[in-house]
Order: C-alpha cells, then structure tokens, then sequence
C-alpha cells in the first residue's frame, strides 16, 4: 500500500493545492494531507482552522486524511509509516526553495523521496498569500478557493 504526505502550511487551502491533491491522490492508495503549524510564519488561520477548512475542502477525496503536525517533516512522515512526499511546483521561483528542501529532507533521512507534480497552467499564479491579500482588501477570492474557504475569509475580514 503506497502511502504520500502532501505537506503545506495551507493558511489557506486554494484551488491550487486541490488540484495537486486531486492528482496525488491518484497515484497512490492514501494521502496523508500534512498541515505544519508554521509558527514562524504567523499564520492568519490557526492550526485547528487550517485543519478543518482542509478536511472539508478534501471531502471528495476518499483517500485523502487531513492531519496536522508540528516538527521536522521527517519525523512526521515516519510516524505515519511513509518516506514519500508529493509537493506542488509552479514555477521556477518555486524550484530553488522545494530543492534545497529536497535535499535536506534526504539528508535528514536517507532515502526520503520527494516527488513534484506541475501546477495545472489555470493555477500557476495561485498562492495562499495572494488569497490572503485579495481576501484583506475586501475582494473576493472565490474563484481561486472552495466555498467553505471563502466564507471562512469573509468572517475573518
Ligand atoms: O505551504 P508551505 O508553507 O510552503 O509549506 C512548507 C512546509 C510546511 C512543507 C515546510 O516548511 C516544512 O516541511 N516544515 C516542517 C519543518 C521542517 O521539516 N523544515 C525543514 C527543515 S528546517
């Protein structure tokens, strides 16, 4: 049984990330959908937010688990049975980060496999800060994220 994270801070999930797990979720019997805390990065969602606009925005997906963590994704994804990680890249600005995190991963611990899938072109330019952004000045982002996201935004602005 072939298991993959799909890791994020997703603060929040969008139309992009849904996308990626759509494809992921395809290639192997179950996704882990790995929700870091992020501290560092202050997210406007709290964890427990994150987590629960995910699980539903992921509802479709029978295969799909949404689960938070706190850590090094390493130690996350040992402790879910799995070496394998499947992240989304967008474009080249994207590319030097998710290597350099790649690499460490594999350093970390020998053997990890980190696979990437390309955006879908519609959502290249999709990010969670634009989402965020569009959402602060009153915009609405409907387009670019699902239903119960956009009303989550629209209580927090
Ligand atoms: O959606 P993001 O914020 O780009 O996701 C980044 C994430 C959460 C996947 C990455 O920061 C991560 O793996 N964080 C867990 C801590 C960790 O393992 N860091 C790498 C070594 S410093």
């Amino acid at each position: 049984m072939k298991k993959a994270l799909v890791p994020g801070t997703f603060d929040p999930i969008t139309n992009g990330h849904l996308d990626i797990i759509g494809r992921a979720s395809a290639l192997v019997d179950e996704v882990i959908l790995a929700v870091a805390a992020s501290k560092k990065k202050q997210p406007l969602f709290t964890l427990e937010e994150r987590v629960e606009l995910a699980q539903e925005a992921c509802a479709p997906f029978s295969n799909v688990n949404v689960l938070p963590f706190e850590g090094l994704l390493v130690d996350f994804a040992k402790e879910c049975g799995t070496s394998i990680v499947i992240k989304g890249l967008r474009a080249i600005t994207d590319f030097e980060y998710e290597f350099q995190m790649a690499a460490l991963n594999d350093h970390l611990s020998k053997g990890f496999e980190t696979i990437f899938i390309m955006s879908s072109p519609e959502y290249m330019f999709l990010s969670s800060s634009i989402v965020r952004e569009l959402a602060s000045l009153k915009t609405p982002a409907d387009d670019f994220v699902p239903a119960c996201v956009s009303q989550a935004l629209r209580n927090k602005y």
